[in-house]
């Protein structure tokens, strides 16, 4: 009976943290989800069908595969016995409890800017609000001596920012307070430059904030796929976007410009579709105060009938028409408008006009498909042509379709897409 009794007590103190959670500790756990949401932490730390934040998946670097660790609060496998200082060393300084400084995959040069405050709610939650699971960590693919941590140290010494202060920046005005918090999330929790900004020779981003110069978010090659230009310049950023398209786009994973693929149609499903409209609208009007990249060449681009007058009559025999035609007319249809947020428009669309055609070659190769979001559940889908199409017949119709509706994207050879197809492992395609 004492024994049940002793038993009975010990249950309900082990289970303590998770059920005694009063109002205050219930709101930090549900703020630090929604933090944790934001940061998109599951996309990383979560193996496909695994169990959440036991870490595991593989992140491919030019070093060798990295394996994201355990991050749920299991005392032996996880990180059930970080404090909140070791967490925060971890999640915003890039140093792991036992002192060794973390790969940048994890991007923790973002998460400088994250406060204080959100990091305690953040590990409230990770704490208190994710299961514990017991997993072991992998180590990396990296063969010695690159698998040596302490260039890592060095390169955490020149690359990574200072973090952020628990004073939050004063603003006077609405709208600035709105501003800044856009900042916030884009530059911290979001780490957006993590895919959107170019790296440098030490693959460091080239620019962790707008002050550090034009390059932050002017587009970034991820896993085979152009992370866009996201600032001002019309033809291949956001200049032509109002912040209610953006809103759109992140929250529903489609708008009447574009839809979401490759890595981003992750990034909208697990985390900017749970933001609050507010902090989307936030998101959006900061993207929207960052000055094109180039400020002189950045006039709109206009429609242009001709192409699908000349597609209409036949006029147009040029094998890159015909592929066209043969391939992809039955959803974008012949004058390049497509069904908006169904079949994404080609003409004056961002992807098609940006001077990298990575991300236009690979989703002709092997396709795509949008989120399924709550604010738009169809996951409509785009078939992959490298079964089906030669390099020298998708380099044909990349190009008439980068200079077709008043596009004004260069030409594109069949080594650019010799290049994309082998990097992304996509079938040979057929011999002709
Ligand atoms: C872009 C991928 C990515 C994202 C997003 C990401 N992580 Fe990580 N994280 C990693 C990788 C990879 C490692 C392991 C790095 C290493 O072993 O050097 C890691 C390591 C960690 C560690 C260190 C764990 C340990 O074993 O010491 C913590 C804590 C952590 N992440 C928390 C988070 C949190 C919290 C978030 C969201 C706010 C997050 N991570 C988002 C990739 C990511
Ligand atoms: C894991 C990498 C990754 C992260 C992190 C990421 N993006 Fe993206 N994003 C992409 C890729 C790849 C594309 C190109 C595919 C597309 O247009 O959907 C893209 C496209 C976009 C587009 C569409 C641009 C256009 O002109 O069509 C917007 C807007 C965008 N991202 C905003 C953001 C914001 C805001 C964040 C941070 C909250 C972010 N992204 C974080 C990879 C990423
Ligand atoms: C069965 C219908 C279908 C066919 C055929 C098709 N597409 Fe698509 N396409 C889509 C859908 C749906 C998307 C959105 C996919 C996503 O967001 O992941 C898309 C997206 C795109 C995009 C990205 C546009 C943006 O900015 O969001 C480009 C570029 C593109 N298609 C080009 C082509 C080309 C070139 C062909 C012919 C070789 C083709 N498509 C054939 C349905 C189709």
């Amino acid at each position: 009976m004492i024994k049940q009794t002793i038993m009975a007590l010990a249950c309900a103190v082990v289970s303590l943290p998770a059920f005694a959670a009063d109002g205050a500790d219930a709101a930090l756990i549900k703020k630090g989800e929604y933090l944790s949401r934001a940061g998109d932490c599951v996309a990383c730390h979560t193996v496909k069908g695994g169990k959440p934040y036991a870490g595991g998946l593989g992140l491919d670097s030019p070093l060798g595969m990295i394996y994201s660790t355990n991050i749920t609060p299991d005392k032996d496998t996880g990180i059930g016995n970080y404090t909140l200082e070791d967490f925060d060393r971890a999640v915003r300084h890039g140093v792991a409890k036992d002192g060794h400084t973390l790969y940048p995959a994890m991007p923790y040069t973002s998460y400088a800017k994250v406060s204080p405050d959100d990091v305690k709610a953040l590990y409230a939650y990770f704490m208190q609000g994710v299961a514990p699971v017991r997993q072991e960590n992998r180590d990396t693919d990296i063969v010695w001596p690159l698998s040596m941590r302490w260039p890592l140290t060095v390169w955490r010494w020149v690359y990574a920012p200072d973090v952020a202060d628990a004073v939050p920046a004063s603003a006077s005005a609405a709208d600035q307070a709105v501003m800044l918090r856009g900042k916030y999330l884009v530059e911290g929790l979001g780490h957006c430059g993590a895919c959107h900004t170019p790296r440098g020779v030490g693959l460091q981003e080239k620019a962790l904030t707008d002050a550090d110069g034009t390059a932050f978010l002017s587009g970034g090659v991820i896993e085979g796929w152009l992370a866009k230009n996201l600032r001002g310049d019309s033809a291949d950023g956001l200049g032509s976007w109002s912040q209610a398209d953006i809103v759109a786009f992140l929250k529903s994973g489609r708008n009447s410009h574009s839809a979401a693929f490759g890595g981003m149609a992750q990034v909208v499903a697990d985390s900017t579709q749970h933001l609050s409209d507010e902090d989307l609208n936030a998101i959006a009007a900061y993207l929207k105060s960052l000055k094109p990249v180039d400020e002189k060449a950045n006039a709109k681009l206009a429609y242009d009938d001709k192409a699908a007058q000349d597609l209409r009559v036949g006029r147009d025999t040029s094998n890159g028409a015909l592929q066209f035609l043969n391939n992809c007319a039955a959803c974008h249809r012949s004058t390049g408008k497509g069904y908006a947020e169904t079949f994404p428009q080609l003409a004056l669309s961002s992807t098609v006009n940006s001077s990298d055609p990575t991300s236009l070659i690979h989703i002709v190769l092997k396709g795509g498909q949008m989120p399924a979001t709550q604010a738009a559940p169809t996951a409509y889908g785009m078939p992959g042509f490298d079964w089906r199409l030669n390099d020298a017949e998708v380099a044909d119709v990349v190009t008439f379709v980068r200079g077709s509706w008043g596009n004004k994207g260069a030409a594109v050879t069949a080594s650019d897409v010799a290049k994309v197809r082998k990097e992304i492992g996509a079938d040979p395609g057929p011999k002709r």
